[in-house]
C-alpha cells in the first residue's frame, strides 16, 4: 500500500519544490521507492522546466514525465486564474485518478501544493480550493516556512487554518535557516504557539535534508 504526504507552505516561493526534492532524495537514498506528484502547476512551458522536472532530476527519481503533474499552465498565476485565461480547469476526478496512478508505481508519494495554504484551484461554475485536493488525497501535511522575520505569524496562521479544516499536520520545516538568536527563537515560538514540531531546518543551498530517513518515512500515511 502506497503512502503519501502533502507539502504546503506559508506562501508561494517559500521553498516547497526545493525542500520536496531533498525529501524525495533522502527517501530514495535510504532505499525507498519514492515518487512525486503535483496536481496543478502554473508558470512553466514544459514539465522538464517546472517544479516537477526539478524534483524528478534533483531527487533522481527518473519518473515518467506524464505522471508528475495533472495540469500545467503557462501563466505564472494561481491555477484558477490560469485556467480562466487558458482553459482546461482542474477536475478533481482526474487529480484523484492521476494521484492513484502514481501510488501504483511508488510506495512513498510526496505531493506538492500550489502557492500557500489558501490557493484557489478552480473558480468558475465549480469552486475548488487547495484544501479540497489535500482532503481528496487523504494524506497529512508538512508545512514549509521561512526562517526569518514574520515567520511566526505566517506559520501559525497556516497551521491554525489547517487545524480548522481538519487536516492533519505532521510538522514544519524551516527553509533558508541560518540560525542566530532570532531564528532560534522563531523555531521555539512556532513550536510553542502552533503546538506542532519543527522537524527539520534546511540551510541555504543545502544538498541534503538533516532528518532521520526512518522518521521521515514514518510521517507518510
Ligand atoms: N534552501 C534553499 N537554498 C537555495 N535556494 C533555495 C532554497 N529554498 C528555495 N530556494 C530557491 O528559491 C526559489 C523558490 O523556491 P521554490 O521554487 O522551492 O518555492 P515553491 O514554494 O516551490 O514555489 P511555488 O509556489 O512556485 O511552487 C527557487 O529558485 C529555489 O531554488
Ligand atoms: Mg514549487
Amino acid at each position: 500500500m502506497s503512502k503519501g504526504i502533502f507539502v504546503t507552505a506559508t506562501g508561494t516561493d517559500v521553498g516547497k519544490t526545493y525542500v520536496t526534492a531533498l525529501i524525495v532524495k533522502k527517501l530514495r537514498e535510504s532505499g525507498l521507492n519514492a515518487g512525486y506528484y503535483k496536481a496543478a502547476l502554473s508558470g512553466a512551458d514544459c514539465i522538464a522546466e517546472s517544479d516537477a522536472g526539478y524534483v524528478n532530476k534533483t531527487a533522481g527519481i527518473n519518473q515518467e514525465e506524464n505522471t508528475l503533474i495533472s495540469y500545467l499552465y503557462k501563466n505564472a498565476v494561481s491555477p484558477h486564474l490560469a485556467a480562466e485565461i487558458e482553459g482546461n480547469p482542474v477536475e478533481l476526478e482526474k487529480v484523484k485518478a492521476d494521484y492513484e496512478r502514481v501510488c501504483q508505481i511508488y510506495d512513498y508519494v510526496t505531493a506538492e501544493g500550489s502557492g500557500g495554504i489558501i490557493c484557489p484551484i478552480r473558480w468558475d461554475d465549480r469552486h475548488i480550493l487547495l484544501e479540497d485536493i489535500i482532503k481528496l488525497l487523504g494524506v497529512p501535511v508538512v508545512v514549509i516556512a521561512e526562517s526569518g522575520l514574520g515567520t511566526i505569524n505566517s506559520t501559525v496562521l497556516t497551521t491554525e487554518y489547517l487545524k480548522a479544516k481538519g487536516i492533519a499536520v505532521k510538522g514544519i520545516i524551516l527553509n533558508n535557516y541560518t540560525g542566530g538568536k532570532m531564528q532560534e527563537d522563531n523555531l521555539e515560538m512556532i513550536e510553542e504557539i502552533s503546538g506542532f514540531p519543527v522537524i527539520a531546518c534546511v540551510k541555504p543551498d543545502d544538498k541534503d535534508i538533516d532528518i532521520d530517513s526512518k522518521f521521515l518515512a514514518g510521517l507518510y500515511e
